[in-house]
């Protein structure tokens, strides 16, 4: 680990954390700005409520509109993708005799929450190497005259890629789009949301853009806004979007109220320029690691997320679920917190590039790993 950038986080230093992109990793500063925001609430609850929270709510949802580049009437604070799935499908009203479509490279989230309100699930499979047109084309063939959503991640969870969100949008039009962007504020550069030709774009502020956790975006396209409603109604009637999204009943808003504080900490940590620095070092990382396995890198027919990128395993390894998961143990167990990847019957590991990692951290996995897997 780099030792000075370390410091500015908690991470346990006897393990090698090369797994950023599955929950982030919070600086410590900004969770001492949390901590001082609940220690705030909890001097005066009522005081907190009625006089306080509004606007510094209103001050954490403009923070996050202008780090995301759009207007702060078209932002909502939500706690995470997950909700923002949930409030999306509900506001649409989506449920049995509806379709919604994914794609094979998704979250479990749209899927799972689509089901739950009796809609049916289309999946659109293409292969990890596929070029943009083949995603598009997938996206397209997986539409029926029922299908009310569908849900296409920016950065994708288990591949890493860089799916090419408006041509899908373009494409499926004019059926809402739904961006699952859980991994792109603070990921990806150049980000043009309103460019983007979507009804629904959800991004975490947890994982890469160092707010506490529970901090995520819900951006919703003009026509679509009047219809979408918090989870939690209590105290949301009659606001309009996106105030109703404010005060959730009694939750803990302190993680919201720290969202200026943790994109201040993503400025100071260098901004786009560390971006840029911790996709080159993933690059010689993930070389690293590569020839220690002897493996092919896997042909680029979409770009790979900036900070995280797979690297294929030996033939046989991690091709399921469960051997996937023995190998975690197994990586883990040795202080290298690194997930494999079975999909669609290969194995991968997904390595992450963070702040804090230096290239001995993926030295350190290449060195370990022949020995790991012979075992
Ligand atoms: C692409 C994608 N979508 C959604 C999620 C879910 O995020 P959350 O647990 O914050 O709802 C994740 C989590 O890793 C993800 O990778």
């Amino acid at each position: 680990m780099r030792r000075d950038i370390a410091e500015l986080f908690e991470l346990d230093p006897d393990l090698t954390h090369l797994n950023h992109g599955a929950f982030g990793a919070v600086p410590r500063s900004v969770r001492e700005a949390q901590d001082r925001a609940r220690t705030r609430i909890e001097q005066a609850p009522m005081r907190a409520f009625r006089d306080e929270l509004p606007s510094a709510l209103a001050t954490a949802r403009e923070s996050a509109a202008d780090f995301i580049g759009v207007p702060a009437d078209g932002v909502a604070l939500v706690r995470n993708v997950t909700e923002a799935v949930g409030v999306v499908l509900q506001g649409l009203g989506v449920g049995p005799g509806d379709d919604v479509v994914v794609s094979n490279h998704g979250y479990l989230t749209a899927g799972w929450s689509a089901e739950a309100r009796g809609a049916t699930l289309r999946t659109a499979t293409f292969a990890v190497d596929a070029d943009p047109a083949d995603v598009v084309a997938a996206l397209a063939e997986a539409m029926t005259d029922r299908t009310r959503l569908v849900v296409i991640d920016q950065l994708t969870s288990p591949t890493a890629l860089e799916l090419p969100v408006a041509a899908v949008a373009a494409a499926v039009a004019p059926v809402p789009v739904l961006v699952d962007a859980a991994h792109v504020p603070g990921a990806l550069p150049g980000l043009d949301v309103e460019g983007l030709g979507v009804a629904f774009w959800a991004g975490n502020l947890h994982k890469w853009a160092y707010t506490p956790r529970a901090a995520a975006t819900l951006w919703v396209a003009p026509e679509h806004r009047e219809a979408m409603r918090p989870l939690v109604t209590s105290w949301s009637h009659g606001l309009p979007y996106p105030e109703r999204f404010d005060l959730q009943g009694t939750v803990d808003h302190s993680s919201w109220v720290a969202v200026p504080d943790g994109l201040a900490a993503w400025r100071d940590l260098g901004g786009w320029e560390q971006v840029a620095r911790n996709a080159d070092l993933l690059v010689r990382g993930a070389e690293h690691v590569r020839s220690a396995l002897g493996t092919p890198d896997p042909r680029a027919g979409i770009r790979s997320a900036p900070c995280l990128r797979l690297v294929a395993l030996p033939d046989g390894v991690a091709t399921t679920t469960e051997s996937a998961e023995a190998l975690w143990q197994q990586l883990y167990a040795a202080g290298l917190v690194v997930p494999p990847v079975s999909f669609e019957g290969r194995g991968y590991l997904r390595l992450a590039a963070a702040p804090y990692n230096d290239e001995d951290d993926y030295a350190r996995l290449a060195a370990a790993l022949p020995g790991i897997l012979g075992a």
